[in-house]
Order: structure tokens, then sequence, then C-alpha cells
């Protein structure tokens, strides 16, 4: 795939209305609506103000959440999750769809441009469009969330069409959405001119290169719960990196898969054959596979529980794994000590109970450290980084979850496929 794409620099933005897809998906507190981390709005201020001072009209856009758009279909969800049908009224469904509202983006937005941010009541319905036709060059207008209409997710050309309708120009900027090909991501690059912004830009620049043309040794260090959601990625590495740390719970799995015994913690039974495979074709390809020599264990999922170190593969029965050894710790740092590159996905244990955070933040201090190029795949890794206070020492924290998940996994990014070539 080609990731050398057009930017806004490559064209003409004075006096054009330009769509500009934003990440704008941000974690809100669940009783009063308050944006708890506003680091996607920050990021994609660069593109935003070039635009505004290069004399565009900005039409910008984003989803939030999964809002349900179809009544019949929330009422389905809603009954499989065990909801009485009886009391699933049109009334409530309106109000899950308006709780995902781009309001408290805009008032952030606004406070963080110094300018007023319009807000349209809909996405491409009459407001929004009224208010595109009339907004001016410098001025700015935030659409409602792209999910609230049925076509978005389904990428309907008509949605897509409505919203290229409304503008001259199509800019993404939307990295975290870029693996999702839906109307407003993808679709719409079919009626308009289509470039990049500066923060889709600087991940394919920082990603893609790192994955194109590393320096090396490229270590990758992959974590998280689960080898099935990791597959992809760990096949696409293994081509790649020169050394693969594996920590987190899908260790477990492969522990198992070599015969060792993992009591109650994390397994996947269907991917021990997998897991043995991808340790057969790192030895094929001479990359070196890092697996946990001891880890720490509880007798409980409990910030609180008892816990104690094991050798790994030697768990018994009534504990679990949650977070990796200090020997462990020791081997994993000192692999990323002469790194050229590190690309981390994944936290080494349940980091989130302080208990069982000290192997991810172990790892999180090594690379503030090293010299090498650090990485930091968005989701789980980057909030670990972010809250162990290493944020500002790594090189690149991505904007996008599953999106730099895919990228790592080499898989074709709808959002960026349809921009133009540079
Ligand atoms: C994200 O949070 O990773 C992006 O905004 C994509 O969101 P989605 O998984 O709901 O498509």
């Amino acid at each position: 795939m080609n990731y050398n794409k057009k930017t806004v620099k490559d064209v003409d933005v004075k006096g054009k209305k330009v769509l500009l897809r934003c990440d704008f998906n941000v974690p809100q507190d669940k009783k009063t609506g308050e944006i708890t981390d506003d680091k996607r709005i920050r990021a994609a201020l660069p593109t935003i103000q070039y635009l505004l001072e290069g004399g565009a009209a900005v039409i910008a856009c984003s989803h939030l959440g999964k809002p349900e758009p179809s009544f019949e279909k929330w009422v389905k969800k809603q009954t499989e999750k065990g909801k009485d049908p009886a009391e699933l009224t049109e009334e409530k469904w309106q109000k899950s769809l308006k709780a995902l509202t781009l309001a408290p983006v805009a008032e952030r937005l606004s406070q963080l441009l110094g300018k007023p941010v319009q807000m349209a009541a809909d996405v491409v319905g009459p407001d929004a469009t009224a208010k595109a036709a009339a907004l001016q060059s410098g001025e700015i207008l935030l659409l409602e969330n792209t999910r609230w209409e049925k076509g978005e997710t389904k990428n309907d050309p008509a949605t897509a069409k409505a919203l290229a309708d409304m503008a001259e120009l199509y800019v993404s900027d939307a990295f975290g959405a870029v693996h999702r090909a839906h109307a407003s991501t993808a679709g719409v690059a079919e009626y308009l001119p289509a470039v990049s912004g500066f923060l889709i830009q600087k991940e394919l620049e920082i990603i893609g290169g790192a994955l194109a043309a590393p320096k090396r040794p490229l270590v990758a260090i992959l974590g998280g719960s689960k080898v099935s959601s990791k597959i992809g990625v760990i096949n696409n590495l293994l081509e790649i990196a020169d050394t693969i740390i594996i920590g987190g719970g899908m260790a477990y799995t492969f522990s198992a898969a070599q015969g060792g015994t993992v009591g109650d913690s994390l397994l996947e039974e269907d991917w021990k054959a997998y897991s043995l495979e991808m340790i057969e074709k790192a030895k094929q390809k001479g990359v070196k596979l890092l697996l946990p020599v001891d880890t720490v264990i509880a007798d409980a999922f409990d910030p609180d529980a008892n816990s104690q170190v094991v050798k790994a593969g030697e768990i018994p029965n009534g504990w679990q794994g949650l977070d990796i050894g200090p020997e462990t710790v020791k081997l994993y740092c000192d692999a990323v000590k002469d790194a050229g590159t590190v690309i981390w996905n994944g936290p080494m244990g349940v980091f989130e109970f302080e208990k069982f955070a000290v192997g991810t933040k172990a790892v999180a201090e090594a690379l503030s450290k090293t010299d090498a190029i650090t990485i930091i795949g968005g989701g789980d890794s980057a909030a670990a980084v972010q809250q162990l206070g290493y944020a500002d020492k790594m090189t690149h924290i991505s904007t996008g979850g599953g999106a730099s998940l895919e990228f790592m996994e080499g898989k074709e990014l709808p959002g960026v496929a349809c921009l133009l070539d540079a």
C-alpha cells in the first residue's frame, strides 16, 4: 500500500469549504459528560489552525462512541443484553443517541482554538447544510456525531455524497478511524479531492517508517490479554522485527502451549497451536522471541489480592498470572537497551491495579531511557504510558488504537487508501 499521500500543503485551501474528518472519539465521564482526556482534540489542532489561517471555512466532523441509529436494531441489541422489551421506548433510544453528542467537543475545541466553534444539530440534515452553506473563510463548524446517520458505518454512498455536497475539499486527519471504511472516513473521497492532514501524515511517517525501514535492531513488545487479537500483528512483525517480546495475558497461552501449567490465568485453548507455530516461525526467521521466565500470580483478580512470584509455567490452581515477574522484567529491559527502534503494543500486566503494574512500568521506564525511536501503539499501551507518567519521554504515541494495530498488521487502511497519491 502506498502511504505517500497528498497533504493539505499540496492543495489550495484559500476560500474553500473544507470537510475535515477528525477523530474526536474522546473519553468522557459517564455521569457528567466531561471530557477526561482531550489528547485527540489537541492532536487535530495543527491541521485546523492551518486551514483556518489559510482562509478555509472548516466543516469538521467525527464519530463519538457507538450509537445505534436504527430504533429496531437498538431494541434488538438491548433485548439481547437482557433488557425488558416493554421498557425500550423510542424516547429512551433518542436519549441514548443524544448522550453521544459532540457538543462537549465543540466547547473544548473552542477553548483550545480561542475562537467560536459553531455546532450543527445534525450531520447532513437541514441544520448542518444551512450552517455549512453560510460558513465564511476562517470560521469553523462542527457537525453532529457522524454515527447518528444510518449510512455512516455502512459506507452508504448517499450519506457520503451528502457530506461531500457541503464542501469542495476533503481533508482526513482522523488517524484513529482510518481502519474503518465508513461514509465519512472513506466513501466521501469518491466525491471530493481528498488529502491528509498533519496528524495522519505524522502517524504514517513514523509508524510506516518504523515498519518499512526501521533503525535496527527493531524490537517489538506485544502484550494485552488475548493472542487472538494479536495474531495479525505477531505474524507481520515476525517478518520485520529482530526481537519480539511477549507479555500480558497472552503469554499464558504460549506457556500452556509449551506444556506449562497456568492455573486460572487467561488462556485461549484454541490458540495454543497457533502460539507454537509462531515460536517455530520465529526460529525459522531468526527472530528472537522472548517469553516470560517468571510471573507475578494472584489468588484473585483484585487490586488487593495476595500475590507471589513463581516460574513461568508453574502456576498452581486457584492462582492467576497478573504481571511479568522480576527476572522477566530484567530480561525485557535488557532487550530494549540497545534497540534502534521499539514498537510497543499492549501492557505487560494488569497495570490498572498498582500491585500488578510493576512490569508495565519497568518496560515504560526502560523505553524512556533508551536512545531508540520509541513508538507506542494507541489504546491500552498509550493509556499505560500516560498513566505511569512516561508520555513525554516517547518518540511517538499513536492516537489510533485499532488503527495502529491494523497498520502494524500490514493491513490496508481504507481511510488512507482513499486519499490522493502524492
Ligand atoms: C478508536 O477509539 O479507536 C477510534 O475512534 C475508532 O473507534 P471505533 O472502534 O468505535 O470505530
